[in-house]
C-alpha cells in the first residue's frame, strides 16, 4: 500500500499546495468515516490488535500508534482512524473562539529531508462548533468508540495571556464530554506568547484550575475524572523540563505528549529560513532526547506519548526504547501515506504482549 502511495498518489498530491492537498485528504477521510461498513472492513484489514490492549489512565488502546494533533483540527474524520490502523486519534488543537489562523501559505514541505514547516496558528472552527459536531457524530454523547479519542485544546489568539486560564476552561467544559483524554497544548510556536504558559507559575495555575474543573465535573456525574495530559515543546531546556515535571506531579497530571514542533533548525535544515514549527525527520533526535530525559527523571512513572519524526518501525521503536508508552505520527503520514500506522503497529506488537 505504501508503495502505491509513494509512487502514484504522493507525486500528484505533492504537485498541489500542501494545505490544499491536506484539505482534500480531510474531505476524503471525512467521507470514509461516514461509510460504516467500509470502515469496518478496513478496520479488520488495517487495525493491528495484539491480544492485550495497552491500558493507560483507565483507557484501552488497541495498539501503540496514534494520529497526532493538527491533522484533524475540527474533528471531521477521526472516526476513520481505526480504518487507517490508528490505535488512537487526537483531534485539535481546538480553541474556544473560532479563528482563521495565519495568512497562507503557511505549510511548507521539504521532501528531501522528510520535513514540514508550518505556521498554521490554530485555525479551527471553535470549541462549541466542534463539540456540536462530536455530539452529532456520537449520536447524543456517550463514550462508546473503537479507539480512544483525545482532544487537544489551546489558547484563542485574541485572548491575552492573563486571561488564558479562563479561555482553556471554556474549551475544556465545552469538549470534555466527548473526550477520552484531554491534552493541554502550551507548546505551539505559532500563537504569540503561548509557550510562555510552560513557565512554572503560569503552568501551575492553568493545570490547577483545569484539574479542579475536571474533579468537580467528575464528582457531579459520579464518574472518574477525564485523563489530562500536557503537550510540550522540544525547545525547552532540561532545567525547564524539570520545572514542568514538578508541576505535573503537583497537579497530578496523567501524562505528557512530547513533543510539538521545533523553532530550531537542526541539521540538515540549518539554512532554511522559513518561519514556523519544524516537524518530521530532523525533529526526531531532539524528541527522543526529551522523551528519554522525562522517562529517566520520572523513573518511568509518568506515561509519555512520544511524537516527532516517526515514520516507520525503526523510528517508532527508538521512541519506545527512549521511554514512550504510545507514539503519534503527523509528518510520517504525509510522506508515507494514510496507512503508515499498520506496519508500525505490527512491529511494536511483540512489545505490547510483553507488558503489564
Ligand atoms: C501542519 C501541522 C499542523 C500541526 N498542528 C498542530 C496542532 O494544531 N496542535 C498540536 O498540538 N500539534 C500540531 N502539530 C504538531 C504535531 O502534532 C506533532 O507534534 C509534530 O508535527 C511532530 O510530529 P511529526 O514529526 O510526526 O510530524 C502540527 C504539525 C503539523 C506538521
Amino acid at each position: 500500500m505504501g508503495f502505491y502511495y509513494e509512487k502514484v498518489v504522493r507525486p500528484v498530491l505533492f504537485r498541489m499546495d500542501p494545505e490544499k492537498a491536506h484539505d482534500l485528504g480531510v474531505t476524503a477521510l471525512d467521507y470514509l468515516g461516514r461509510v460504516r461498513p467500509l470502515c469496518r472492513f478496513m478496520e479488520w484489514w488495517n487495525l493491528v490488535e495484539p491480544p492485550r490492549p495497552i491500558k493507560l489512565f483507565g483507557l484501552e488502546f488497541p495498539n501503540a500508534v496514534g494520529l497526532a494533533a493538527g491533522m484533524d483540527k475540527n474533528g471531521r474524520f477521526w472516526r476513520a482512524g481505526p480504518a487507517l490502523g490508528f490505535g488512537h486519534v487526537e483531534i485539535g488543537t481546538v480553541t474556544y473562539r473560532q479563528q482563521p489562523g495565519n495568512e497562507r501559505p503557511r505549510v511548507f514541505r521539504y521532501p528531501e529531508h522528510g520535513a514540514i514547516i508550518n505556521r498554521m496558528g490554530f485555525n479551527n472552527e471553535g470549541a462549541e462548533a466542534i463539540a456540536s459536531r462530536l455530539r452529532q457524530q456520537l449520536g447524543g454523547g456517550g463514550k462508546t468508540r473503537r479507539i480512544p479519542l483525545g482532544i487537544n485544546i489551546g489558547k484563542s489568539r485574541i485572548v491575552p495571556l492573563d486571561q488564558a486560564v479562563e479561555d482553556y476552561l471554556h474549551s475544556f467544559r465545552s469538549l470534555v464530554d466527548y473526550a477520552d483524554y484531554i491534552v493541554v497544548n502550551v507548546s505551539s510556536p505559532n500563537t504569540r506568547d503561548l509557550r510562555k504558559l510552560q513557565a512554572e507559575d503560569q503552568l501551575d495555575v492553568l493545570l490547577a484550575e483545569l484539574r479542579e474543573s475536571n474533579l468537580s465535573r467528575a464528582r457531579k456525574l459520579g464518574q472518574q475524572p477525564t485523563p489530562l495530559l500536557l503537550k510540550i515543546a522540544p525547545d525547552l531546556s532540561f532545567r525547564e523540563i524539570d520545572n514542568v515535571l514538578e508541576t505535573l506531579e503537583r497537579r497530578e497530571v496523567n501524562g505528557i505528549v512530547a513533543t510539538n514542533t521545533t523553532v530550531e533548525r537542526p541539521q540538515p535544515m540549518h539554512r532554511v529560513r522559513e518561519s514556523g514549527g519544524l516537524s518530521g525527520a530532523p525533529l526526531h533526535r531532539r524528541s527522543l532526547q526529551v522523551v528519554n530525559y522525562i522517562h529517566r527523571c520520572t523513573g518511568g512513572r509518568l506515561p509519555i506519548i512520544g511524537v516527532g519524526g516517526i515514520s516507520g518501525p525503526e523510528t517508532a521503536g527508538a521512541m519506545m526504547d527512549a521511554g514512550a508508552t504510545l507514539v503519534q505520527i503527523y509528518s510520517g503520514m504525509v510522506y508515507k501515506g494514510p496507512f503508515v500506522a499498520k506496519g508500525i503497529a505490527r512491529a511494536l506488537a511483540p512489545r505490547q504482549s510483553n507488558w503489564i
